[in-house]
């Protein structure tokens, strides 16, 4: 006689059977062979034997039964086997589930041998540059500042332009920088933004006076790297715009910043400069807060100021009515002023740290050194 399992590689038509119910008990008779085998499972590789022999992708019972069975069987009678083989096929996915589940559990309850070390998940820190920013952030928040955020990929426009920076300005020297390749036709070229000054404009765009903004974040440039540069480095972006703004409360606030940062004993300073957004420009010093001013130390020169007892600290200046023409200002209602902190650099000042190349070798003992 003909075994149920030698049945399943048989055609359809030759199973001999017409009626539903037929149909029915031959689905019934492997149901009750696949039982038998399920109660025998024990170790992890029959489970996958009995996996792979039942509901396995190719050569399974169950693919065989539906290559044979199902998809052979005339028109008239394919819903009924159809419904069989549902319950059937459903019948074998909960019984393997069920060795399955019992495994998860013998494993789950196997004892723990206590006496074993635990595991140790050291636990990282803030990378220094991350802490700076954060004690920026902090004493902007103080007096009124709020943090925005925005894009490291940027539009000519935005990064140049509007920043009263035209196309062929010398000033673009400096800061030629990483373009992107785009796929033909794009509609503007893009480059990774060289300072977060393209801030200043995009918050300008969607918000009126008054602006109080600090703007943290990663910049780029074609700069080589020694000691005191790298191609990418952190700036703050600031930015006070109102109906009266004056020169005063601009070096008022630096300076504020500046004790807090370093402490009440430093003095600043500043000097003129040039940048196409802001008029007048200015560079801040600080005072060496490595020789406490003096220029000396140890009986020798300093070497931080190299004697000059002043470090240049960023570049600053009340901003250009050019450019308050390109967010739709009323350059003769408002004023304000913007600077741009070079984060890495200050960290350098503060810390002590001689080679900026640091903060980008992730060397865990440097980074341990600033919990
Ligand atoms: C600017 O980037 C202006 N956007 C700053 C500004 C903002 C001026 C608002 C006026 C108003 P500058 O190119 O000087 O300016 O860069 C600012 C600071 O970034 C520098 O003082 C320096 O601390 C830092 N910096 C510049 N280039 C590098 C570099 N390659 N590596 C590390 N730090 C750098």
């Amino acid at each position: 006689m003909t075994t149920i399992l030698e049945k399943t590689r048989s055609l359809f038509a030759d199973l001999g059977v017409s009626t539903d119910r037929e149909i029915q008990e031959l689905f019934r008779q492997l149901i009750e062979l696949a039982d038998t085998e399920h109660k025998k499972v024990i170790t992890d590789p029959e489970r996958e034997e009995f996996r792979v022999r039942w509901l396995g992708r190719n050569d399974s019972i169950r693919a065989r039964v539906k290559r044979n069975w199902l998809e052979n069987a005339p028109k008239e009678m394919r819903r009924w086997v159809g419904s069989s083989f549902n319950y059937f096929s459903e019948h074998i996915e909960t019984g393997y589930s069920y060795i399955k589940f019992a495994a998860e559990i013998l494993e789950a309850d196997r004892p723990e041998d206590l006496s074993l070390p635990g595991v140790l998940r050291p636990v990282g820190s803030h990378h220094l540059i991350r802490q700076v920013f954060q004690e920026i952030e902090d004493i902007f928040f103080s007096i009124g500042f709020s943090v925005v955020e925005g894009p490291e990929i940027e539009t000519p426009y935005y990064n140049f332009e509007a920043l009263n920076i035209p196309e062929f300005h010398p000033v673009r020297d400096d800061m030629d920088t990483f373009y992107l390749e785009l796929p033909k036709g794009a509609p503007t070229p893009l480059l990774l933004r060289t300072h977060t000054s393209p801030m200043q404009i995009r918050t300008m765009e969607k918000q009126k006076p008054p602006v109080r903004v600090i703007v943290p974040g990663k910049v780029y440039r074609r700069d080589n790297p020694d000691a005191t540069h790298s191609f990418a480095f952190h700036q703050i972006e600031g930015l006070a715009v109102d109906t009266d703004i004056t020169f005063c409360d601009f070096t008022g606030t630096i300076e504020y910043f500046v004790q807090q940062f370093f402490g009440p004993t430093v003095k600043t300073r500043f000097r003129p400069s040039y940048f196409p957004f802001t008029e007048p420009s200015v560079e801040f010093d600080v005072s060496c807060p490595f020789c406490g001013g003096t220029g000396a130390s140890n009986g020798g020169t300093c070497s931080k100021c190299k004697g000059a007892a002043w470090i240049e600290l960023f570049g600053a200046g009340m901003v250009d009515p050019a450019v308050y023409g390109f967010v739709n200002y009323d350059a003769k209602k408002v004023s304000g002023f913007a600077f741009g902190i070079g984060i890495d650099r200050m960290a350098m000042l503060k810390y002590g740290i001689d080679d900026i190349q640091v903060f980008f070798q992730n060397d865990v003992r440097f980074l341990r050194q600033f919990p």
